[in-house]
């Protein structure tokens, strides 16, 4: 499930042998690591590893690199204009590196975030509980069966990010399918009417909010279900499909994340997208 890869450079070109481990690796459901490859943070940015930085409202600090606005920040002025420039410094790195690592060439990168804030002491609902196993799926933004990729950087001094890495996709949704209940049909049209969604939700996204939200509730899934316990290292990197890889954050503070975006053609394998899987199970068409 956890698939080491020994890169140490940001930039390609890497070796075709190590490629094709990797597509095939992370496409199959496998976190892709890179425990040679540390994010450096320049010494003027060590003040930002300090929770405080946050706002305390939001998980996440997050930053829309086409506008280059930064959201949840307690900061201002020079001091957010320095964090915002770490967190794009980041985000530009892991697309680089997502570009010569992978053959997809239609990759939208989307939001990047800093996570500053110690996970394990955070308090949340349920069902935005990031420390239970999970599958991601946007509650306002519908895919229609695109993919959700996913590229963390550990940049704490000391500690690591504690994961969860659970069963594969298609044991899990197989379990949960029948449990789910049928979508109301006027519900995505009213919910993009509303401004609730950006577009409307496709039956697929239905369902995948649905599976998220069932596993979260469901504690005996929480507390019996297979799962391997992952430790990233301080200095470390590691990316993965979180829509398809059921995770849960249990502990670890200084995360920076960069969230991509991209159809199934792209993949060597687009039957082993969440969409395709869910189709096979169904017997429908869902986006
Ligand atoms: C998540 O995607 O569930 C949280 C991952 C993390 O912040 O380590
Ligand atoms: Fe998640």
């Amino acid at each position: 499930m956890i698939e080491e890869l020994p890169i140490a450079d940001w930039r390609g070109p890497y070796d075709t042998g190590l490629k094709a481990r990797a597509l095939a690796a992370l496409e199959a459901g496998s976190v892709l690591y890179f425990p040679k490859l540390p994010f450096r943070l320049l010494e003027a940015e060590g003040e930002f590893l300090d929770a405080r930085v946050a706002d305390g409202k939001a998980k996440n600090i997050s930053l829309d690199h086409t506008s280059g606005k930064m959201q949840a920040s307690s900061l201002t002025g020079e001091r957010a204009a320095r964090l915002a420039a770490m967190i794009e410094r980041f985000g530009a790195s892991a697309a680089a590196l997502v570009h010569d690592l992978l053959p997809y060439r239609d990759v939208e990168r989307a939001r990047t975030s800093f996570r500053p804030v110690q996970v394990k002491g955070r308090s949340y609902s349920r069902i935005s509980d990031d420390r239970l196993l999970h599958i991601d799926a946007f509650p306002s933004r519908p895919m229609h069966g695109r993919r959700i990729l996913r590229f963390f950087a550990n940049v704490a001094p000391n500690s690591p990010r504690h994961w969860h890495v659970g069963q594969p996709f298609e044991e899990f949704a197989k379990a949960f399918l029948p449990r789910v209940g049928p979508h109301l049909p006027g519900k995505s049209w009213l919910y993009d009417k509303l401004g609730v969604t950006r577009g409307k939700r496709s039956l697929y996204d239905e369902l995948m909010l649905s599976l998220h939200d069932a596993g979260k509730l469901d504690s005996d899934f929480q507390s019996g279900s297979p799962h391997q316990d992952v430790r990233f290292a301080p200095g470390t990197c590691w990316l993965v499909f979180t829509d398809q890889v059921l995770h849960a954050a249990l502990g670890g503070e200084f995360a920076l994340e960069q969230t991509f975006h991209l159809d199934i053609d792209q993949m060597a394998a687009p039957e082993r997208a969440p969409l395709r899987v869910l189709e096979r199970l169904s017997g429908k068409t869902l986006a």
